[in-house]
């Protein structure tokens, strides 16, 4: 089922998530649905907050559903090590149509926990870290705004007032 997307400005995209301890039916379903609601968008990442439900669980296709195999899905993601830099442009899908120069690891590597509960990593770079840093962020209540130029930042939030004042966002 596809779930509605928050768009900033809703409190659950500013508050940090919980650490998933059930690894029941809600949470299959609740990641199935991030999976439909994220290839719909169409988008390459989604994470729980996104659609209202402050848990730790992600969902990740870098390929946005045209290749096989590269579906990504983590409850309880961290990061514990990472290296190198790059910048490259990032939008969000609570953010529609903005985008902004962020900075993020070039390499990761991230320990977390599958929709059953076992452990599980994943080292990622280029495209997929950053998204994976992304989506972490989301989780700790964190846009990629706050890690863009306090001047882009500024400008963006200025352009978001003025389309929620016009009842356009
Ligand atoms: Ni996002």
């Amino acid at each position: 089922m596809i779930r509605p997307i928050l768009k900033f400005g809703a409190p659950e995209l500013e508050t940090e998530s919980t650490p998933i301890t059930r690894f029941d039916q809600e949470i299959k379903t609740l990641a199935e649905d991030m999976l439909e609601t994220m290839y719909s968008a169409p988008g390459i990442g989604l994470a729980a907050p996104q659609v209202g439900v402050n848990f730790r669980l992600l969902v990740i296709d870098i390929t946005g559903g045209e290749e096989k195999g590269h579906q990504i899905i983590f409850t309880n993601p961290e990061i514990t090590e990472q290296e190198g830099t790059q910048e490259a442009e990032e939008g969000c899908l609570s953010i529609p149509g903005f985008i902004a120069v962020v900075e993020r690891p070039s390499k990761i590597h991230v320990v977390g926990q599958d929709l059953e509960g076992n452990p599980q990593e994943l080292d990622a770079e280029g495209l997929l870290a950053r998204v994976v840093c992304h989506e972490i962020d989301h989780l700790d209540g964190i846009l990629y705004l706050d890690r863009a130029s306090f001047l882009k930042r500024d400008l963006i939030k200025r352009k978001i007032k003025k389309l929620i004042r016009a009842g356009e966002w």
